[in-house]
């Protein structure tokens, strides 16, 4: 498989296919570090439908990280109610805090230093450091999961094939176009190559698909034997 070819077959789809969502900064201008943390960790465990009035309300209320960080946490708290999982409110009001007070209100670039920030695991970080900075990070989620085992065929189970997955990801990974490489699998994953009944015939990767030249889409990913 060549692999350039594949990342920009990729890039080339995400061009005229990419979901508009609000937190997306228009197709050539520069991401709001902000606004792509702010999102990603709404979007952890909620779905896009969800996220998207929480995500207008944040924003127009605290526009900025500043902002977020002076607001008291009842009403940060408050705003959340409704989106589940509230340690991730309270993590929100204290990373604000910490990129006010120790980074002087701008994000760290590299993942390992965004990991440290509360409520920043490594998928987080890599999606923050990819989508906002333009770092070659795989930002590997079960989407991710999903449209890389099928394209290479990966037959070991889940999760020990994590790894090997992400080295499939980084042989096609876009050096010039990182962020939009992570968001155009996230979009491919969530509107093409789905769960249960795949749209090959809408899919840019398809004539690179070795599970779909087997007829083996919904086979992939492998997952390990559950426990009895
Ligand atoms: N899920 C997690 N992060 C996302 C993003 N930036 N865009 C769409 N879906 C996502």
């Amino acid at each position: 498989v060549a692999e350039i070819e594949l990342g920009g077959k990729l890039l080339a789809w995400w061009d005229v296919s990419r979901r508009e969502l609000p937190w997306r900064a228009l197709a050539g201008r520069a991401p709001d570090p902000y606004a792509v943390w702010l999102s990603e960790i709404m979007l952890q465990q909620t779905t896009v439908a969800s996220v998207t009035g929480y995500f207008g309300k944040f924003m127009s209320r605290w526009p900025n990280v500043e902002a977020l960080a002076r607001a008291p946490l009842e009403d940060v708290l408050a705003a959340w109610a409704g989106l589940g999982y509230y340690a991730r409110a309270r993590n929100l009001h204290a990373c604000a805090g910490e990129v006010v007070r120790r980074h002087g209100g701008r994000f760290p670039q590299e993942p390992e230093a965004l990991l440290g920030l509360p409520g920043v695991g490594p998928y987080t970080a890599a999606a923050i450091a990819a989508i906002a900075f333009n770092r070659p990070c795989v930002a590997q989620d079960g989407n991710v999961e999903r449209v890389v085992s099928r394209l290479f065929a990966v037959e070991e189970p889940l999760p020990a094939a994590k790894g090997r997955i992400k080295a499939h990801t980084e042989s096609f990974l876009s050096r010039q176009r990182p962020g939009d490489f992570a968001q155009a699998l996230m979009d491919l994953g969530a509107t093409v190559c789905t769960p249960r009944s795949p749209d090959c015939s809408r899919c840019p990767l398809a004539g690179n698909c070795r599970a779909r030249a087997d007829g083996a889409q919904t086979r992939f990913p492998v997952k390990g034997e559950k426990p009895a």
